[in-house]
Parts: structure tokens; sequence; C-alpha cells
């Protein structure tokens, strides 16, 4: 499918911060709107949720409008871990993460703390002083993950020990909000 935008997106060059390491045989660069499909295909397997639709919630748009602030890492087997956020355009000083990815074999290495690493030193640099992402009250490993990068989790109830806020997406739709200050 083609993108012909009026203007060619902007692709800054990405430097990863002072003591900011990728794992061995990884490169770093933006997506573009041609990633898209291969980004959502590894969705469903990634998240553990096979058949699901979970991909519908990361459309063309934002490979289109904000592969500017977001990264895709790759190795020699293709892709290995993303991550796709963009700083807020009513909210200056906030900067928002929507989806991190990281293959399964290539877990708890330290590439998902490189990402964000790298994504809040670019924040910072752009005038943001806080970042927010939020996830599903059964997404245990996410929350697991953002606690130990430093996140606040909230809501305004409880499901089984998580602070939920209820219907936040929609009717059943309960989601953890995640913040912190960067
Ligand atoms: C969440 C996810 C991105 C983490 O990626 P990762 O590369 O394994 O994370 P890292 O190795 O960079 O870990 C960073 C920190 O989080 C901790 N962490 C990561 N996964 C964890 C888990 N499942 N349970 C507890 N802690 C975890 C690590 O111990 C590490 O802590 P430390 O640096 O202080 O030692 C990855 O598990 C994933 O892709 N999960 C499926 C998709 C998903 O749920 N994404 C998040 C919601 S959008």
């Amino acid at each position: 499918m083609p993108d012909m935008p009026d203007v060619p997106p902007r692709i800054p060059a990405i430097h990863l911060p002072d003591g900011v390491t990728l794992p061995a045989g990884l490169t770093l660069r933006r997506p573009t709107a041609d990633d898209h499909a291969a980004v959502v295909g590894t969705i469903p397997e990634w998240w553990g949720r096979p058949g699901t639709t979970l991909g519908t919630l990361l459309p063309r748009l934002f490979f289109q409008h904000f592969s500017d602030t977001s990264f895709l890492a790759e190795d020699d087997e293709g892709l290995a871990a993303f991550l796709i956020g963009f700083r807020s355009s009513a909210q200056p000083g906030v900067a928002y993460i929507h989806f991190v990815g990281v293959r399964p074999d290539l877990r708890t290495a330290g590439l998902a703390r490189a990402l964000y690493e790298t994504f809040f030193a670019e924040s910072r640099a752009d005038g943001c002083h806080r970042v927010e992402a939020i996830t599903g009250p059964p997404n245990r490993t996410s929350q697991a993950f953002h606690t130990r990068m430093g996140f606040t989790m909230s809501g305004d109830t409880e499901i089984d020990g998580v602070p939920v806020w209820r219907d936040y997406d929609g009717p059943g739709e309960h989601r953890v909000t995640f913040s912190r200050d960067i």
C-alpha cells in the first residue's frame, strides 16, 4: 500500500544516551508506514494472545505521524523490538508510549529498558518532563516492567490487587495508567 505524503517524513537520527547499550547484534532505526504490517503481525504472538485482533490498537496512522518519535530494533532474524510513542500535542511537556514489544527470545536482556531510556532522553531534549502509558488489568508483565522502570500505577478502584480505572476506554474496558517523571 503506497504512502505518498506531500512532504517526506522527518527521520531524525537516533543517539543512544550515555550508558545505554543495545544487546549485541541489534540495530535501531525509525519505523515507517511500510513497517506497519510486519509490526502489527507480531502482536498476537508476542503478547501471548494468538488469534486476537489486539493489533488493531496500533493503526497505520502511528507509523505515518509518529515515526520520528518511535523506534524499531532489528537483528539477523528480522524484527526484534519496537516502541511506538509520541510527544503530546495537547499537553506540552508530556510524552506517551503507546506500544512496546520485544521478541520473546530476546526478553529480560535490557532491550525494552534501552528503548525506554532512549525515548526518555529524546523527550527530555524536546522539553518533556513526564511520560505516560496504559495497559490492561490482566497484563501483569507490563505492570511489572513499568513498575521496574520507575512508573507509578494508578486507578480509581482495585481488581485482583491492581489499581484500575473502570470503563477507562469504554464499558468494560478497564485500564491501568502509568506515569513517571523524566
Ligand atoms: C514488557 C516487555 C516489553 C519487556 O521487555 P524486556 O526487553 O524483556 O525488558 P527489559 O529486559 O528491558 O527489562 C527492564 C526491567 O523490567 C524488568 N522486567 C521485564 N520483564 C519483567 C517481567 N515479566 N516481570 C518482572 N520484571 C520484568 C526487568 O527485570 C528489568 O529490570 P532491571 O533493569 O531493573 O533489572 C516484554 O516482556 C514484552 O514485549 N511483553 C509483551 C508485550 C507487552 O506486554 N508490552 C507492554 C504493554 S504495551
